[in-house]
C-alpha cells in the first residue's frame, strides 16, 4: 500500500473513525458507515485511518476491518489489545500498522497506557510475528521512561504517547498540571526518539490542545478521533480535518 507523500513538517494525521461506528451501533443497523467516513477522511487529506477493534466489538466490527482493508488507499492502523484473538485477526489482514493498547471491558475509552515494563516477555513474544508479517508495531504508552525503554527492548518500532492526562488537565483548567504533563510528553518524545523509536501521540486531542504536541519535532504522527468525529456533526468531516491539519502545520512551522 502506497503511503501518501510525507506531509509538510513530517507530521502525519491519522483519523480514528471508531465513533462513527459508535453512532451506527446505537441503532444496530448499517448507518452511518465508518468505512464511508474513512474514505471521506482519505479524500480530505488524512494520512492514515485508525480503527480499534475492541474485544467487546462495541464500535468497530470485524467486517469493518475487512472492508477498510479492501477499500482504503491510505494505511490502516489497527488498534488492538494484546490477545491471541486479535493477533490472529491482525496476522490475517496484515494492516500497515498495529498499535497495541490496554483494554478493560468496563472502561469508556482507553484510559491509560500499556504496562509494557510489567509484561515485557509476553509482549515481546506477542509482537514478534506481527513484525515478521510486515506490520509496523506501536505500543501505546504513558509518558514514562520505564515504559518507553521496555517498548524499545521488546522490538517495537513505534511508541504512541498517551496525551489523555494532558488533555484532561487542560479541559479541567488544571493549568499547572497540564503544563507538567506537556513537559513529560516533550521529554519522553525526545527520549524515545533518541532510543531510535518512531514517536506518535494521541488521545483526547482537540483544536485547543493539539498545537504544543504537534510542535514536538520528534513526533511524526498524531492519531485523533473523538474530537474530529464530534466536530464533524457541526462542520462536516473534511472541514474539521482541514482545520486540524492547519493547526498542526502552523505549530510545526
Ligand atoms: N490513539 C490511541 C492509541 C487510542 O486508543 C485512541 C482512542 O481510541 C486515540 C489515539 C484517539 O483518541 P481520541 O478518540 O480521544 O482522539
Amino acid at each position: 500500500m502506497a503511503a501518501r507523500p510525507q506531509p509538510p513538517g513530517g507530521l502525519r494525521l491519522g483519523v480514528n473513525i471508531d465513533h462513527v461506528a459508535t453512532v451506527r451501533n446505537a441503532r444496530g443497523g448499517r448507518y452511518p458507515d465508518p468505512v464511508r467516513a474513512a474514505r471521506l477522511a482519505e479524500d480530505a487529506g488524512a494520512d492514515g485511518v485508525t480503527a480499534h477493534l475492541r474485544e467487546d466489538r462495541r464500535h468497530i466490527s470485524d467486517s469493518d476491518i475487512e472492508r477498510l482493508m479492501e477499500t482504503l488507499a491510505v494505511p490502516l492502523n489497527l488498534e488492538m489489545a494484546p490477545t491471541d484473538e486479535m493477533q490472529s485477526i491482525a496476522l490475517r489482514h496484515k494492516p500497515h500498522a498495529v498499535c497495541i493498547v490496554p483494554e478493560r471491558r468496563e472502561e469508556l475509552t482507553t484510559e491509560g497506557g500499556l504496562d509494557v515494563a510489567r509484561d515485557e516477555n509476553r509482549l515481546a513474544r506477542f509482537i514478534a510475528p506481527l513484525r515478521e508479517a510486515g506490520c509496523r508495531v506501536s505500543m501505546f504508552v504513558a509518558a514514562d521512561r520505564a515504559q518507553v525503554e521496555a517498548a524499545s527492548r521488546i522490538g517495537a518500532q513505534v511508541v504512541e504517547l498517551h496525551t489523555g492526562a494532558y488533555c484532561d488537565a487542560f479541559a479541567d483548567e488544571r493549568h499547572a498540571q497540564a503544563r507538567d504533563e506537556l513537559e513529560r510528553l516533550r521529554a519522553m518524545a525526545r527520549f524515545a526518539h533518541d532510543l531510535g523509536l518512531e514517536v506518535h501521540a494521541g488521545h483526547g486531542l482537540a483544536y485547543d490542545t493539539v498545537r504544543p504536541v504537534a510542535a514536538f519535532p520528534e513526533v511524526t504522527e498524531l492519531n485523533i478521533g473523538h474530537f474530529l468525529i464530534g466536530e464533524s456533526i457541526f462542520v462536516g468531516l473534511p472541514k474539521a480535518l482541514a482545520e486540524m491539519r492547519r493547526l498542526m502545520d502552523e505549530a510545526r512551522a
